[in-house]
C-alpha cells in the first residue's frame, strides 16, 4: 500500500495551502486504506467524489492566491489544475476498469507530483512576493 506519511518537501509555508494539501493527502491515504479493506469497498466511490470536490476547491484557493499576488503563471497553473481534475474524474468514471492498486498508484503519483514539483516551488515564490509587498507597506 502507498501511504504518504511525510510532508517533507511538500510544504509551501503558506498555512492555508499546506493545510489543504495535508487534508487531500489524508483523504488519499484513507482511499488507499479502504481499497485494501474489503468491507469498505462500497464507500470508495463516495470518498473519491469527496476527494474530487476538495481538490476542485483547493485549486480555486490556489488560483485566487495567484491572481492576488500578481503571479504571471496563473493561467499556466490553472491549466495544470484542470488536467489534475480531469484525470481524477477519469479515474472515477473508470473505477471498474482499474485494479485497486492502479487507482492507488494513479492518485498518489498525480497528487505527489503536482504538490512537490509544481506547487511547492511556485508558492514559495508567491510567499516571497507577498512578503515583499507586506514589507513595502510597513516602510
Ligand atoms: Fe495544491
Ligand atoms: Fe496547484
Amino acid at each position: 500500500m502507498i501511504k504518504i506519511t511525510e510532508t517533507l518537501g511538500m510544504l509551501t509555508g503558506i498555512p492555508q495551502i499546506d493545510s489543504e494539501h495535508i487534508e487531500l493527502i489524508g483523504l488519499l491515504n484513507l482511499i488507499n486504506e479502504y481499497i485494501l479493506t474489503d468491507k469498505y469497498r462500497d464507500q470508495i466511490t463516495t470518498l473519491i467524489i469527496l476527494f474530487t470536490t476538495k481538490l476542485v476547491r483547493h485549486c480555486h484557493t490556489e488560483e485566487v492566491l495567484l491572481v492576488n499576488s500578481g503571479c504571471t503563471s496563473t493561467v499556466e497553473h490553472s491549466l495544470k489544475h484542470r488536467d489534475l481534475v480531469d484525470k481524477t474524474i477519469t479515474i472515477l468514471e473508470n473505477l471498474n476498469k482499474h485494479t485497486c492498486n492502479d487507482i492507488a498508484v494513479l492518485f498518489e503519483e498525480m497528487l505527489r507530483e503536482h504538490i512537490k514539483i509544481v506547487d511547492v516551488p511556485l508558492f514559495e515564490e508567491v510567499r516571497n512576493e507577498l512578503q515583499k509587498k507586506k514589507d513595502k507597506k510597513v516602510c
